[in-house]
């Protein structure tokens, strides 16, 4: 029987983003709104999570695919009525954490510390509060002599309910059994018009059940995003807590202002960010590496040691010690092997690349296997597309193509092989065989004349 599960409210519209996205399903550091909420909960240890989903449900059931328990709120009618549907999936649970998913921003310590505080003053339900110096929207905690008495919505409070600067976080801890009880007693008699969670308060204290508070320390974290202004807002606080988070485990960002890492990249000690840096997805960067400027990696692999530079990198493999541009543009399925050197206008696809090859300048390699130590000359082109189909190019080993050349797939070239500069090459060339396809130089003596 596990004491603790989670629920993340999620099935509102949220029709100040005016998206045909659902509003938790827009991204914050290249992770949808919901995600943030769900990976902190399951951070402080908590493994039971349920999302109440309603508009959108099918994205949000899509992104996660399984992980987590799923409750439907057909009819949104009010954060109350949304808990009540996840009543049945918390049969046999001692306590219930309950978030919001448009509330990205809580750190593991607050949450954990808001646990702690239910558990250990033995508390029926606990509120995390904040205190805001501009409060306006936000559910109010009404205290009378410092003793919580209730909480009461914006639209519903009086003039000097609004003056209070103690906001509602809408993140609170229940025992369940005395939730469900007190679920039953809501009703829609406000000025919304809705079964609101925070009517349970009023259950607790006619009933004399205990009540407690935690303030979270941050308010920022406490940003709830319901619309794309407050969304900005909130990646500008995430992408500052991740820069932050990188340069203190020993990663060296030059120019915080222009450098943008994603909630999911992973970084070692020692990697160098330089100016413009975009890192997205689940990119990960060995160390030693040095990165920038002007460059975006989204969700590639780079080794140790490697060098990049004003270059768009799209799900490839780059290995220990590349050179990478500058104005190079790696596209899915790229496997480049350590020591590779990737130069000057050079567009690589779908192609595994050997150890120590070279690809220095103005080249297209598309579905092509290119050996170890091969030196691919200015300006080659692997002809991979007819019109209808794709075909691979292999080039084996220490092969040399000289500058210019067209190689029309599906062809091979044997190891160790030359291609001389200029040919357009259709069949197949043995190992350490010379093959030239062009015409020869005609000389005309005095022909100016
Ligand atoms: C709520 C609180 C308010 C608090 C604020 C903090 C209530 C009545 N008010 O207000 O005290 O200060 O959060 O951000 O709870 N949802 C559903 N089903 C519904 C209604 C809402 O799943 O029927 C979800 C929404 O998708 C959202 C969350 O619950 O993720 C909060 O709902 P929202 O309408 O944004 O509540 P607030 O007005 O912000
Ligand atoms: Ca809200």
């Amino acid at each position: 029987m596990p004491k603790w599960a989670a629920v993340i409210m999620a099935a509102g519209k949220g029709t100040r983003m005016k998206s045909k996205l659902p509003k938790v399903m827009h991204k914050l550091a290249g992770k949808p709104l919901i995600a943030h909420v769900f990976d902190t909960v399951q951070q402080i240890g908590i493994d039971k999570i349920i999302l109440v989903l309603g508009h959108g449900r099918e994205q949000v059931e899509a992104y996660f695919n399984g992980r987590a328990q799923i409750v439907i709120q057909a009819e949104q009618l009010g954060t109350g009525h949304a808990v009540m549907q996840a009543l049945p999936a918390l049969q046999g649970v001692e306590n219930v954490l309950v978030l919001s998913g448009d509330q990205p921003l809580f750190q593991t310590e607050t949450l954990a510390n808001l646990l702690n505080v239910h558990e250990t003053e033995e508390a029926v339900a606990t509120v995390l509060t904040a205190r805001f110096e501009n409060p306006y929207g936000y559910g109010r905690i009404v205290r009378s002599a410092g003793v919580f008495e209730r909480i009461v919505e914006e639209k519903d409070a009086l003039p000097e309910e609004r003056l209070i600067s103690e906001i509602n976080t809408g993140t609170y801890c229940f025992k369940v059994e005395e939730l469900s009880k007190a679920l039953v007693e809501l009703t829609p008699q406000n000025a919304q018009g809705e079964y609101y969670l925070t009517g349970v308060f009023g259950v607790f204290r006619r009933s004399g059940a205990k009540i407690s508070t935690a303030l979270a320390e941050d308010p920022g974290e406490a940003l709830g995003i319901n619309s794309r202004v407050q969304l900005a807002e909130a990646e500008r606080v995430l992408r500052q807590r991740l820069l932050n988070y990188w340069m203190a485990e020993g990663v060296t960002i030059v120019d915080p202002s222009t450098t943008y890492i994603d909630s999911e990249v992973e970084l070692s000690r020692d990697v160098v960010l330089l100016p413009f840096t975009v890192l997205q997805g689940r990119t990960k960067i060995d160390e030693d590496s040095v990165i920038g400027p002007q460059v975006l990696l989204e969700n590639c692999r780079c080794g140790k040691g490697a060098e990049i530079t004003h270059t768009v990198a799209r799900q490839a493999v780059i290995g220990d010690g590349c050179q990478i541009g500058p104005f190079a543009y790696l596209r899915p399925g790229t496997e480049l092997g350590a020591k590779v050197k990737v130069g000057d206008f050079v567009e690589v696809k779908n192609s595994k690349v050997g150890q120590g090859s070279k690809i220095p300048h103005l080249s297209y390699i598309g579905d092509a296997e290119i050996g170890q130590s091969v030196n691919i000359g200015a300006g080659t082109i692997t002809c991979n597309y007819d019109g209808v189909n794709k075909h691979p190019t292999v080039i084996g080993d220490r092969s040399f193509v000289g500058s210019n050349s067209n190689l029309v797939a599906p062809v091979t070239i044997g190891e160790g092989a030359y291609i001389g500069a200029g040919s357009t090459i259709t069949k197949d060339v043995p190992a350490k065989a010379l093959a030239v396809e062009r015409s020869r130089q005609v000389i005309k003596e005095d022909w100016r004349e």
